[in-house]
């Protein structure tokens, strides 16, 4: 059931669900998160039960603040930094885990991913829940394993139905999930790029940050396919679109196209979405837009690739696991 996340007496009923193991969906400025009381290993079992998630697969604790965090992990030195320059915002840090804390959340780890969302909504339920004796709350993507993230709570409707408490809290502002930085090592390490450009997280951590490339280290459950359509995404060259769309002519397939450009010769009935210029924007619309087009039952999404530069690499990231399925 859908409510409006601004109501304070809908964040009390949703604090007070947490507290009793059962499942809410919330808004953050990423994404809408699929939430459990962190330190209850069956409640953390039904986000799995219900997204179909494999085990294996560690969740991020969602907190109020630096305070709750360390109930759940050890902040390092470049924690910290991350914590004091970004928090609340969209970065999630790996910390070394406080022996026996969320074991189920942390898929037994010997880390924890832990977040601090800035959306007004989330905020003011995870001070609920920790007034309720909930200091965190486990969450991934409220979507169906491998699936496009929900970044409204329609699309979580659409993912779990209306059984599920779902407070509203509009768009989310942002569209694509946290940064997360390993920080449990001893040069961090960036593990999903998000909208904070590696620039930022480098100057705020004063180091270097090894990132997601081949042979570097891998967060569990980071799979090469995810936020998969239905539809076959495929990610193409600026010039290989223009020329596979000169090649279908007048045959508009099942297609879609989602570009910064648009396309000249496209025929009829090829559904187009111009991709904005900028990446905020472009991350902003990417999930609902990729869901969008599913929806309408195309058989094919044909993406035109982002500009090189890391400010796009979230985006990228996204894109390219979405072609991947
Ligand atoms: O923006 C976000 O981070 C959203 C919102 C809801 O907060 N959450 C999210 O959760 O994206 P999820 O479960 O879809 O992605 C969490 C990812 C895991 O797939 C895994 O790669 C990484 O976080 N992760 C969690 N705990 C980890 C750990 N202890 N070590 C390494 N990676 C971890
Ligand atoms: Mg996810």
């Amino acid at each position: 059931m859908r409510v409006d996340g601004r109501d304070a007496a809908a964040v009390a009923r949703a604090a007070g669900l947490l507290a009793a193991g059962e499942l809410v969906a919330f808004p953050t400025e990423t994404v809408y998160g699929l939430g459990a009381r962190a330190g209850d290993d069956a409640a953390v079992a039904k986000i799995f039960a219900l997204k179909g998630r494999p085990a294996g697969h560690p969740l991020i604790v969602h907190v109020a603040g630096r305070a709750e965090a360390e109930r759940f992990g050890v902040l390092s030195p470049l924690a910290e930094r991350i914590v004091d320059a970004f928090w609340p915002g969209p970065v999630t840090v790996i910390v070394r885990r406080v022996p026996g804390a969320a074991e189920a959340a942390a898929a037994g780890q010997a880390t924890i991913g832990l977040r601090c969302p800035a959306h007004p909504v989330a905020h003011a339920l995870l001070v609920a829940a920790r007034d309720a004796g909930v200091p965190g709350v486990a969450a991934p993507s409220a979507n169906r394993f491998g699936r496009i993230s929900p970044t409204t709570a329609a699309h979580v409707v659409e993912e779990f139905g209306d059984e599920l408490l779902v407070l509203d809290g509009g768009a989310a502002q942002l569209g694509i999930e946290s940064a997360i930085v390993d920080c449990s090592r001893e040069r961090p390490v960036l593990l999903r790029p998000g909208v904070l450009t590696p620039e930022r997280l480098e100057a705020a951590l004063g180091a270097p940050l090894a990132g997601a490339g081949p042979g570097a280290p891998r967060a569990p459950g980071t799979l090469e396919s995810h936020y998969a359509p239905r539809a076959r995404l495929r990610l193409m060259s600026t010039q290989m679109l223009k020329t596979a769309l000169e090649m279908l002519g007048s045959d508009p397939l099942k297609l879609a196209v989602y570009s910064r450009s648009v396309p000249s010769g496209v025929a009829t009935g090829v559904r187009h979405r111009r991709m904005p210029a900028r990446p905020e924007q472009a991350a902003h619309e990417l999930f609902a837009v990729l869901r969008e087009l599913d929806n309408d039952g195309v058989h094919l999404i044909w993406v035109e690739e982002p500009p090189p530069g890391p400010e796009w690499d979230g985006v990228r990231d996204r894109l390219s696991r979405a072609a991947a399925a």
